[in-house]
C-alpha cells in the first residue's frame, strides 16, 4: 500500500507533509521518509511510525518548499532503514516515492546494473529513480525521461519524482495507484488521498488511470501516458471537513469512528430513494447477481445477500481475490454490486474490471469519493461515512448496511432512522462492553455465534477482534458448532451469542446450550435475557432483521477495549494496512 504525498509552493515543505504524512499513516506504518530541495535534494528516511522517526531525524530540519515523502507497508523487500522511501538515483539528482508494485523490477534492476547503476536498497521502487537517471543521461528532459521510464514499468505504480536539475515541479504518474491533485491558491498537493491536504483545499483532482501530472507551484497540467494529449482537469469540491480527519479528543480515530455512527448512519440513509429502486430494478431482471468485496465490506455483503433471499431474490457474495472461480458465469445478464470502503482494493478492481469486460453491469456502494471503484462501476452509490482512518472498519460497515437494507427493504427506512437513536443508546454501555472486554483481555480463543443475519454479524465481530487485539477469534453459525468447532470448547473459553428475540431464538439458544455443556463461558447479546447466558448485555428492542446494526456498536467497542487492554495501538494493528491497493 504505503501513502505518498507531495507539496510545492511557499510554505516550508517537511512541515506541510509531516503533518500530512500523519494523515496517511493509516495506509502503512513501517517506515517513512521525505526528500525535499533545499539547493540540492536533501532526504531523511527510517523505520518505525511517524511520530517516532520523526522524534529520531527532525523532519522540520528539512528547508525548502517542495518535496515528496513516503508512509510505507513493506511489500518487496524488508522493513528496514534502506528499504524506507525516497529512493535516489545513482547522482542524488532524481528522487523518487512509489505506491504499488513494480513487477519486472528484477529484470530492470539487472539491466541498469549491468549499465553501472548501483542500488541502496531490496526494494522494487528504487529502479524507477536509476531509470529516469538513464534518460536524463541520454539528454531527455526531466518529464520526456519520466514517461519513457514509466513506458519500461509492469505493474502498478502512483510514482513521484522530485529533479534536482528541474527543482521548479513535481511529476506524478498513476497506473492502478490512487493519486488525488490538492490544487491551492499559489501552491499544489499531491498525494493518495484527500485527508493528506484536507486541511489545505478542499478542491481536488482526482488522476486517472495513465494519467501523469505536471505540478508547480502555480499550474497543473495532466496529460495521457497513452495519447501523450493534454487532459481537461475536473476539479471536485471535496465536502468533508477538517475536523472528519482529525481526533477530535477521542484517544483514537477508531473510537471516534464507533462514536460517529449514529449520524454517519443517518448520512447514509439520506439516498436518492429513486436510484436506489432503480438499482434493485436491474439486480431483480439479472439472471446472475454478485456481490464483490474483500474484508468488512464482505461481511457487509453476506447481508445484503440475506436481504435480498427475503425478497426473493438470489445472489451470491465472492470474496474479491476469488472472483477468477466465477468469472466464467459472469455475462452481459449479470449485475455485480461491489462494495467497498476505499474504492481502491486491488483485488476488487480487477474483479470489477473483468466483470465488465465479460459485459456485467456493475453498481458499487463506495466510501471514498472519486475513488477508482466510483470510475469503473456503472453507478455509484455514495455511504458518505466521510473519511474512515483507523485501519479496522467501522462506520463504513454500519454505512454499507445501512444502503443494503435500504435498497432491498425500503420499507424499513423509517424504522432505521429511528435505529440512530438507539445506536446512541448502545454507545452509552460502552463501560459495559469494556467490562466485558476485561473478561476476554487474556483469552487464547473467542468465538461469536449467530444465526441467520447475525451469522455475518458473528464473522465481523470476529475478523474486528482479531484484527486489533490478536485474539485467535472465529465467528460461525449457532448451528455449525457442534459439526466440529465444538472440540475447542473447554472450560472457561468465552463465547459470544448473538440471541435477539427473533425466528431464530431457539435454534440460536441450542447452540449455546452446547457450549454451556462444554463448560464454555457465555456472554449473550440480545433483547431478553435468557439462563443460559453466564454474563448478558440487553440491547434495545428493534425490528428482528435490523439486529445487525445494534450488535455491531457492542463488537467494535469490545475489540476496540479488548486491544486497549492489551497495549495494543487499534489505530494501527501490526501487520495491517486500511487500503490495500495491491494484489
Ligand atoms: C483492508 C482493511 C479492511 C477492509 C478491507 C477491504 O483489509 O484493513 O478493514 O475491510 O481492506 O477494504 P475496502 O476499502 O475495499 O472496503
Amino acid at each position: 500500500m504505503c501513502g505518498i504525498i507531495g507539496y510545492i509552493g511557499s510554505k516550508k515543505a517537511s512541515s506541510v507533509m509531516l503533518d500530512s504524512l500523519r494523515k496517511l499513516e493509516y495506509r502503512g506504518y513501517d517506515s517513512v521518509g521525505m526528500a525535499v530541495f533545499d539547493k540540492e535534494l536533501r532526504a531523511r528516511k527510517g523505520i518505525g511510525r511517524v511520530d517516532l522517526v520523526n522524534d529520531r531525524l527532525d523532519f522540520q530540519e528539512l528547508k525548502g518548499n517542495v518535496g515528496i515523502a513516503h508512509t510505507r507497508w513493506a511489500t518487496h523487500g524488508g522493513v528496514t532503514d534502506d528499504n524506507s522511501h525516497p529512493h535516489f538515483d545513482c547522482t542524488g539528482k532524481v528522487v523518487i516515492v512509489h505506491n504499488g508494485i513494480i513487477e519486472n523490477f528484477l529484470e530492470l534492476k539487472d539491466q541498469l546494473k549491468r549499465l553501472g547503476h548501483g542500488f541502496k536498497s531490496d526494494t522494487d521502487s528504487e529502479v524507477v529513480a536509476h531509470l529516469i537517471e538513464k534518460y536524463l543521461d541520454l539528454g531527455n528532459t526531466f518529464y520526456d525521461s519520466v514517461i519513457k521510464s514509466v513506458g519500461e514499468l509492469k505493474g502498478s505504480f502512483a510514482l513521484l519524482a522530485l529533479y534536482a536539475g528541474e527543482p521548479d515541479k513535481i511529476i506524478a504518474v498513476r497506473k492502478d495507484s490512487p493519486l488525488v491533485i490538492g490544487v491551492g491558491e499559489g501552491e499544489n498537493f499531491i498525494a493518495s488521498d484527500v485527508p493528506a491536504f484536507l486541511k489545505h483545499s478542499r478542491k481536488a483532482v482526482f488522476l486517472k488511470n495513465h494519467d501523469v501530472a505536471v505540478i508547480t507551484k502555480d499550474a497543473i497540467s495532466i496529460y495521457n501516458l497513452e495519447t501523450c494529449r493534454e487532459e481537461v482537469k475536473q476539479i471536485q469540491r471535496i465536502d468533508w471537513n477538517v475536523e472528519q480527519a482529525e481526533k477530535t479528543g477521542f484517544p483514537h480515530f477508531m473510537l471516534k469512528e464507533i462514536f460517529e455512527q449514529p449520524t454517519t448512519l443517518r448520512q447514509a440513509l439520506n439516498q436518492n430513494m429513486q436510484k436506489l429502486n432503480n438499482t434493485l430494478r436491474e439486480i431483480k431482471q439479472a439472471r446472475r447477481v454478485y456481490f464483490i468485496a474483500a474484508g468488512t465490506s464482505y461481511h457487509a455483503s453476506m447481508i445484503g445477500k440475506q436481504l435480498l433471499a427475503r425478497k426473493g431474490i438470489g445472489s451470491e457474495c465472492v470474496i474479491a481475490s476469488e472472483y477468477k472461480n466465477i468469472i466464467n458465469m459472469v455475462d452481459d445478464d449479470t449485475v455485480v454490486v461491489a462494495i467497498s470502503q476505499s474504492g481502491e482494493t486491488a483485488d476488487l478492481i480487477e474483479a470489477v474490471r473483468e466483470s465488465k469486460k465479460n459485459g456485467a453491469k456493475v453498481f458499487s456502494i463506495i466510501n471514498g469519493p472519486g475513488s477508482t471503484l466510483t470510475r469503473i462501476s456503472d453507478d455509484t452509490i455514495y455511504i458518505y461515512a466521510g473519511p474512515e482512518i483507523g485501519v479496522a472498519s467501522t462506520k463504513a460497515f454500519t454505512g454499507q448496511l445501512a444502503v443494503l437494507y435500504l435498497m432491498a427493504m425500503p420499507e424499513l427506512k423509517d424504522e432505521l432512522i429511528t435505529l440512530s437513536n438507539k445506536l446512541e443508546e448502545m454507545l452509552k454501555k460502552e463501560g459495559l462492553i469494556r467490562r466485558i472486554a476485561e473478561k476476554i483481555r487474556n483469552a487464547n480463543d473467542v468465538y461469536f455465534l449467530g444465526k441467520g443475519l447475525n451469522y455475518p454479524t458473528a464473522l465481523e465481530a470476529a475478523l474486528k477482534l482479531k484484527e486489533i487485539s490478536y485474539i485467535h477469534a472465529e465467528g460461525m453459525p449457532a448451528g455449525e458448532l457442534k459439526h466440529g468447532t465444538l472440540a475447542l470448547i473447554e472450560k472457561g473459553v468465552p463465547v459470544m451469542v448473538f440471541a435477539p428475540k427473533n425466528e431464530f431464538f431457539h435454534e440460536t439458544i441450542s447452540g449455546a446450550q452446547e457450549v454451556k455443556a462444554r463448560g464454555g463461558y457465555l456472554i449473550g447479546f440480545g433483547d431478553e435475557k435468557h439462563e443460559v447466558f453466564d454474563e448478558f448485555l440487553k440491547v434495545p428492542k428493534t425490528l428482528p432483521e435490523l439486529y445487525p446494526l445494534i450488535f455491531t456498536i457492542i463488537f467494535q467497542l469490545l475489540s476496540y477495549y479488548t486491544s486497549i487492554l492489551r497495549g495494543n495501538n487499534p489505530d494501527f494493528p501490526r501487520n495491517l494496512a486500511k487500503s490495500v491497493t495491491v494484489k
